[in-house]
């Protein structure tokens, strides 16, 4: 199935889906990088043949700016997605890292997952955070107008992504409306939106709510999450809403919010998980407990180790028959808290192997790296059990992946009440990853659950995702935003 949008589509987000980079010869190539968002948006880009506009990974000082055709053997989401399809954000280094590291990471991340005393509210950072965002409408404007010269009359649908870009909304409407042009503007948000609570504590609150309130429509991945929105523009700004059908007055404007739960392309998954080669020698004596995350602060890394200490604690039969494998990827490695997040769980993991250990086996294998979705697919089908737990997420892919790979021996998914996912995959094992005692006999419980409950389980959390998967998630945003047009392949292939 092809889906079409019945308007151009122009995404606006801090990455492009991939990094530029050199070969060994110092040619420029992409480089695949991981990210809820670019799995989840960049097929979608191609498949609608839009524009993206992001940030190349490399910065104006390195005179890269040429985009690289995808190599012929590319696998990934992005492989079809044309150079002339991307407008890169070429930025100081300085810049840049005002926004992105100061701002963005060291400000709204924190914030938005409820962990205030971890942000940091700073001016100047504040300002490059504004100044970024209006240098990503300027080229937003350039692809706007790229999009009507080959296409006169159409009405593009401008589609600005997350909290790095909360405030360019406002900047395209005035230039779109100063050249007369008509555009669609939506906004989709890929971590929570916190409680009117937590959000006054962020200094220019009005400021950022009237930007966000710069675009037509608004999603969130849940319906809390939409709601929380609504409250805060209620409060801060005194604008008359309308909660029951999420709306709200702004400036003689009607904006509509939206709950849109992000899933994952389930199929590619599922395909994957059945052609992938096993990655993990098979030795049915052991079973794996997989964990799969960035490495930061929300996913509860260091919480989670410590439950599995206790359960070696209190469950010494699981000695030697079961492995914790760890995959981290790196993530915003020049923030200090995401350094010291590194060291202790470098130090937790070496304690509880020193502590552990026989001559034959180690309690923890940890992977610090970013592996390709293949085996990523292979760790999923094989493991017995997937440790999804955050202390806070907006929705969470790797449970979604983790249940489209179970194509073998069905395994148990324990999850955190906290990920946005817990709230629809209600047959996966909840734990509350802050309370240890517990947490550590939900893991017992899941390493020696019977079949037949893990294969109920894991049939009904298949149903859902596969039937909402990624489509089912742009489809309903292209129905928000009036801008839905289904084509199937058959009709297709005779246009
Ligand atoms: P976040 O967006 O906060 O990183 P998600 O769980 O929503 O969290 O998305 C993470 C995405 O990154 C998933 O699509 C997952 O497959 C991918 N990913 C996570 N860890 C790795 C890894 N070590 N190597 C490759 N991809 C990874
Ligand atoms: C989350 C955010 C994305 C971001 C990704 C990776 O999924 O919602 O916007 O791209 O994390 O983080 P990074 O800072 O490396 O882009």
């Amino acid at each position: 199935m092809v889906i079409q949008s019945t308007s151009p589509i122009i995404v606006v987000a801090n990455r492009l889906p991939f990094i530029v980079g050199k070969d060994e010869n110092g040619k420029p190539v992409r480089k695949q990088c991981a990210g809820g968002l670019v799995t989840a948006v960049a097929p979608v880009v191609v498949e609608t043949n839009g524009l993206w506009i992001g940030w190349p990974g490399v910065f104006l000082e390195d005179n890269l700016e040429y985009i690289p055709e995808s190599s012929p053997n590319d696998k990934s989401p992005t492989a079809g997605l044309k150079s002339e399809q991307v407008i890169p954000v070429n930025l100081p280094r300085d810049q840049f890292n005002a926004y992105y590291n100061g701002c963005c990471n060291a400000t709204f991340w924190p914030l938005f997952h409820s962990m205030p005393d971890r942000a940091l509210f700073q001016a100047d950072k504040w300002e490059a955070y504004l100044s970024v965002n209006e240098e990503f409408a300027k080229l937003t404007m350039l692809a706007v107008r790229r999009v009507i010269a080959k296409e006169p009359g159409v009405v593009p649908l401008v589609w600005i992504h997350d909290y790095h870009l909360m405030c360019t909304a406002n900047f395209i409407r005035s230039a779109c409306e100063a050249e007369g042009i008509t555009i669609k503007l939506a906004f989709f948000l890929h971590i929570p939106f916190p409680s009117w609570d937590i959000m006054r504590l962020f200094p220019w609150d009005d400021e950022l709510l009237q930007n966000i309130l710069g675009c037509d429509s608004i999603g969130f991945h849940l319906e809390d999450y939409c709601l929380n929105f609504i409250d805060c523009c209620h409060r801060r700004l005194g604008c008359r809403i309308d909660r029951q059908r999420m709306l709200i007055e702004h400036n003689s404007r009607t904006v509509s919010v939206h709950p849109l739960p992000i899933s994952i392309p389930y199929e590619r998954f599922e395909s994957l998980s059945k052609t992938a080669e096993a990655v993990v020698k098979n030795n049915p004596e052991e079973q794996i407990l997989l964990c799969v995350d960035r490495l930061d602060y929300t996913k509860g890394l260091v919480h989670r180790i410590k439950a599995f200490e206790r359960l070696l604690e209190k469950h010494p039969e699981h000695i030697e028959k079961v492995v914790l494998l760890q995959v981290a990827v790196p993530s915003r490695t020049d923030v200090k808290e995401y350094q010291e997040l590194k060291e202790e769980l470098d130090m937790e993991i070496g304690k509880l192997n020193g502590r552990f250990s026989t001559p034959n086996w180690s309690p923890i294998r940890y992977i610090y790296g970013c592996v390709s979705q293949e085996q990523l697919a292979a760790f999923y089908r094989d493991s017995s059990v997937a440790l999804v737990t955050p202390l806070r997420d907006g929705m969470n892919l790797v449970a979604k992946e983790f249940v489209a790979c179970q194509t073998k021996e069905p395994g148990v998914l324990v999850l955190s009440p906290f990920a946005g996912a817990g709230t629809a995959m209600l047959e996966a094992l909840q734990v509350n990853p802050y309370e240890t005692e517990l947490f550590s006999e939900v893991i017992h419980r899941a390493i020696t659950m019977p079949k037949d409950e893990r294969e109920l389980r894991m049939k009904l959390l298949r149903k859902r995702e596969k039937e909402r998967d990624v489509n089912f998630w742009l489809e309903s945003f292209l129905k928000s935003v009036n801008c839905y047009t289904k084509t199937s392949d058959s009709e297709n292939r005779l246009m």
